[in-house]
């Protein structure tokens, strides 16, 4: 059941009303606190390297994401780089970005890379795949795509912060040939083709070097419509003799919508019609899984589904990390398909579009379309989102959150000169100490959440993370998602003895709170000592919070 004090705190503190100073992020007045709970580390039980790569971000040319968040443009007075906002490379710098996904999401297969490319003055406009969808009111970048930002500058963005370009192809209105001059055009050296000299004329000499390539996204969807075995027909001609210009390339196949297992079985059986040699072309199968249905069972309907991104009741926050939570079953469910056809697991899993979804009206820019301002919940759900990535090192080679900027969970929110890291942006900030670290098994004891659902009792976890070793240092996050619980919990690491570490939380009094651009810092991680060391530490995990702890071991 929701407790008494849990609706007080929702109710004195809910619905816009935050505060605009930081709270304690340990037992508020609000806030109960048990007491039985447990985390054991167990480093002898290795689970494999954590990719960084599942650190990833996705980048559409979609309403705000590209034009006034990412490229502001080299005579604007927003500061930038090269028409890239400064502010956003700043952040992003902190949060080890491994690799961005561009042009789409259904963009992608709309594109044509060569209206991108070339003098900017000389570029053609294009009506953007999603035009349709944008208000009367929306800038006419939004609309029509002006074609400033290519493959360029996507790549100059990907340098500057330090990341791996993953570029997606247009399946569904070019061809194959189109596919692999785009790779030419960015890998190949200069003065040996035409295209590569196009590229040194526009001032990259040096060939971009891009490994990962999708072939198509959704192609169950908007990428084509297709069946999985149509799909697969195109996936083996598009990725056949593709030379690969002194890169090894990775091809990302377009993969199964949440649990939809028919396609990546057929798929894959399709494509192993030519042999089991086939396998070697497949880097990664793109799964995407957004958490969009808050309506506890009511509808299955895409638009009536969803919630508010802003206003909601704590079972709304149970019900979203509940769909979230799916993303585990997700992972294991296609991974056993997959041990079926490709026993020797060449093929990973690419979550390469996750995240929440909600219904328009929490935009920070009205005219962004499919922007949402996250909250903490965003956090809580992202962190908790990480750790299942974390936890399946040798199934999740890489993730890609949607998306980076002005839309769906962002971790930035950007509008002319203004700007602001949202819950979202810390968690990955936090999360980052994880990439290249071994994921051990760890086990997370704790009584669980109940709650009334409609009438039945429902139950969710109340502690889960995950753990990373890097020599002899543990990186260990912690969701506690109860909204109103704090856990005092023990945390053991088998065999170690804990010296020494540093305990960062991301919580609030109010699981609304969000960060704006007038109130920049209203959730954001605080860093203390930790406080005992020995066999064991005692520690209070807040309601409502994200936790990383760095611990020395010896
Ligand atoms: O991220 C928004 C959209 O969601 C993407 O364009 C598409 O791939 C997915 O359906």
């Amino acid at each position: 059941m929701i407790r008494r004090r849990d609706f007080l705190r929702n109710t004195l503190l809910g619905g816009g009303a935050l505060l605009a100073s930081r709270c304690v992020p340990f037992a508020t007045a609000f806030e109960s606190a048990t007491t039985g709970a447990r985390i054991e580390v167990l480093p002898d039980e290795p689970l494999g390297t954590i990719s960084p790569n599942i650190y990833g971000q996705f980048t559409e040319n979609l309403s705000g994401v590209v034009y006034d968040g990412i490229w502001v443009g080299e005579s604007s007075k927003i500061p930038n780089i090269n028409g890239i906002r400064k502010e956003l490379v700043e952040e992003m710098r902190k949060i080890k970005p491994s690799v961005v996904r561009f042009p789409g999401g259904c963009f992608a297969d709309s594109y044509d890379w060569k209206d991108g490319i070339g003098p900017a003055d000389k570029r053609p406009r294009r009506t953007n795949f999603w035009e349709g969808e944008e208000s009367p009111s929306a800038p006419a970048s939004h609309k029509y795509d002006p074609n400033q930002f290519g493959t360029n500058e996507f790549v100059r963005f990907c340098k500057l912060i330090g990341s791996e370009p993953y570029l997606a192809g247009n399946v569904r209105s070019l061809s194959a040939q189109d596919f692999y001059r785009w790779i030419e055009y960015c890998n190949s050296v200069a003065g040996s083709t035409t295209l590569a000299d196009m590229r040194a004329a526009a001032g990259f000499p040096e060939p971009f070097n891009v490994r990962y390539w999708g072939v198509g996204n959704e192609s169950w969807g908007c990428g084509g419509n297709f069946t999985a075995q149509e799909y697969a027909v195109e996936f083996r001609r598009w990725t056949t003799w593709v030379p690969h210009y002194h890169q090894d390339i990775s091809f990302i196949a377009s993969g199964p919508n949440v649990d939809d297992w028919n396609w990546t079985r057929g798929f894959l059986e399709e494509v192993l019609k030519k042999g089991k040699g086939q396998l070697r072309s497949i880097y990664g199968m793109a799964l995407h899984h957004y958490a969009w249905n808050l309506s506890r069972g009511a509808t299955e309907d895409w638009v009536k589904g969803k919630g508010d991104a802003l206003k909601f009741e704590p079972i709304d926050w149970y019900e979203l990390l509940r769909e979230g939570d799916r993303m585990e079953g997700l992972i294991t469910g296609h991974w056993q398909i997959m041990s079926e056809l490709d026993p020797e697991h060449r093929i990973k899993l690419v979550v390469d579009e996750w995240g929440p979804w909600y219904r328009p009206g929490g935009e920070a820019t009205p005219t962004n379309q499919l922007e949402q301002i996250p909250t903490l919940r965003d956090a809580v759900f992202s962190g908790m989102t990480l750790d299942i990535f974390n936890r399946h090192p040798e199934k999740v080679a890489m993730a890609n959150c949607a998306q980076l900027i002005n839309c769906l969970n962002s971790l930035y929110l950007a509008h002319e000169d203004k700007f602001c890291v949202t819950p979202v942006g810390h968690v990955f900030a936090m999360y980052a100490d994880h990439q290249g670290g071994q994921s051990l098994h760890t086990i997370f004891s704790a009584p669980e959440i109940t709650y009334d659902r409609d009438g039945k009792s429902a139950r969710f976890w109340s502690l889960r993370g995950s753990a990373s070793l890097h020599d002899k240092q543990l990186v260990l996050t912690v969701v506690n998602p109860d909204v109103g619980t704090a856990r005092e919990t023990e945390i053991f690491v088998r065999g170690a003895n804990i010296q020494s570490g540093s305990v960062t939380t991301l919580t609030h009094s109010d699981i609304h709170a969000h960060n704006s651009f007038d109130q920049r810092n209203v959730v954001s991680p605080l860093t203390k000592g930790l406080a005992g060391k020995g066999r064991s530490v005692t520690m209070t995990f807040p309601a409502a919070s994200v936790t990383k702890l760095v611990l020395s071991l010896g």
